[in-house]
């Protein structure tokens, strides 16, 4: 099995998660007696993708290509690769098949089912599906005999780099961006998160490395990247408190800071997050295990602060459970913002 994705040195801003490190697109080449291409790359990157395919074979010797999400990081690139391989068949689940018709105009795709296998030749795949984990349409396929796990999102980071397997990666920055990952593209879908972990529970098969869409692949103790998804689904609280807020001329940063203060001497362990230096993704890593939110609007125009607003519409959207949370704000006249 070889690597065939993009490495992206340059994405900062993936649908609004801040991915100072970039990421990769990850397409995985088997070299089977049927040769199969697992998921491609997003668009721009399909001329890196075809380049590395053609390091190692020549393309047109691809046999099936295989989509298992039909987000545009990973089949954006899947109608030129079909025009430019030829292959015999294409594969996806059925709300994949209408996911690749509807968003890229392809048909004639062949459609697997949850559990269905596919030989291929001297090796045989398993279909599982994983809806919302992270789309209706995902699911992840298994390769018996090397005991590969073609995760699509789930397991994945978004972390540019030449090393293909978490091993060679610093443990501390796998940990920041796997969880960083959770938090903003998994945290909203944890029912679906507990349902895949079953699944691959219940699968019972063994499991030599798990090789998601984005970022390394993992090969020593795959499973420890699993037991960390089924802590994070379970959205355990701390006593760490987050003070998120903004300011127009000062008087907010005042109260943040008081807030803070008050906090500490509760004996909470405080981080104060001024939207001036923090992200939005960044603050909805953090809540991946705080137990308090707090937020600090000044008001313009009768209305909470923009900033504040642009993160409160997506830390919403992520649906912290659990979460204690208070709101406070200073005014010159009307004081709607807190
Ligand atoms: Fe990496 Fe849901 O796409």
């Amino acid at each position: 099995m070889y690597w065939a994705g993009a490495i992206d040195w340059a994405v900062r801003d993936f649908h609004g998660y801040l991915t100072n490190r970039g990421t990769t697109y990850n397409a995985f080449l088997i070299m089977a007696d049927k040769i199969t291409l697992i998921d491609t790359v997003n668009s721009p990157f399909c001329d890196e993708m075809m380049a590395r395919i053609g390091s190692i074979i020549d393309p047109a010797k691809i046999d099936y290509l295989i989509s298992n999400h039909a987000e545009p990081d990973h089949a954006g690139a899947l109608s030129e690769a079909i025009r430019l391989i030829r292959p015999e068949k294409v594969f996806a689940n059925q709300m994949g098949v209408m996911a690749l018709n509807r968003n890229y105009g392809i048909d004639g795709i062949s459609m697997v089912t949850d559990g269905q296998t596919l030989s291929l030749g001297n090796r045989t795949l398993t279909f599982v599906e994983t809806p919302m984990c992270h789309w209706p349409e995902s699911m992840v396929c298994y390769l018996h005999d090397l005991n590969i796990l073609f995760s699509q999102d789930g397991f994945g980071m978004h972390l540019a780099s030449y090393e293909r397997f978490a091993d060679m990666l610093d443990k501390h920055l796998l940990d920041e961006e796997a969880s960083k990952y959770y938090a903003n593209i998994l945290l909203p879908l944890g029912s679906a998160v507990k349902m895949t972990l079953s699944i691959i529970q219940e699968l019972d098969l063994p499991i030599d490395i798990i090789a998601p869409d984005h970022g390394p692949a993992w090969r020593e103790n795959p499973m420890s990247i699993v037991q960390k998804y089924a802590s994070w689904a379970e959205q355990e609280r701390s006593d760490r408190a987050i003070v998120v807020y903004d300011t127009m001329w000062g008087s907010t940063d005042r109260m943040a800071r008081a807030v803070g203060e008050g906090l500490a001497a509760g004996s909470a362990r405080v981080r104060l997050m001024p939207l001036g230096g923090a992200h939005r993704s960044e603050i909805a890593a953090e809540l991946l295990d705080a137990g308090a939110l707090l937020v600090g609007a000044p008001t313009l125009n009768s209305e909470m602060y923009p900033s504040v607003a642009d993160v409160l519409t997506y830390i919403k959207g992520l649906r912290p459970q659990g979460l204690v949370g208070a709101a406070f704000g200073s005014f010159g006249w009307s004081g709607e913002g807190a």
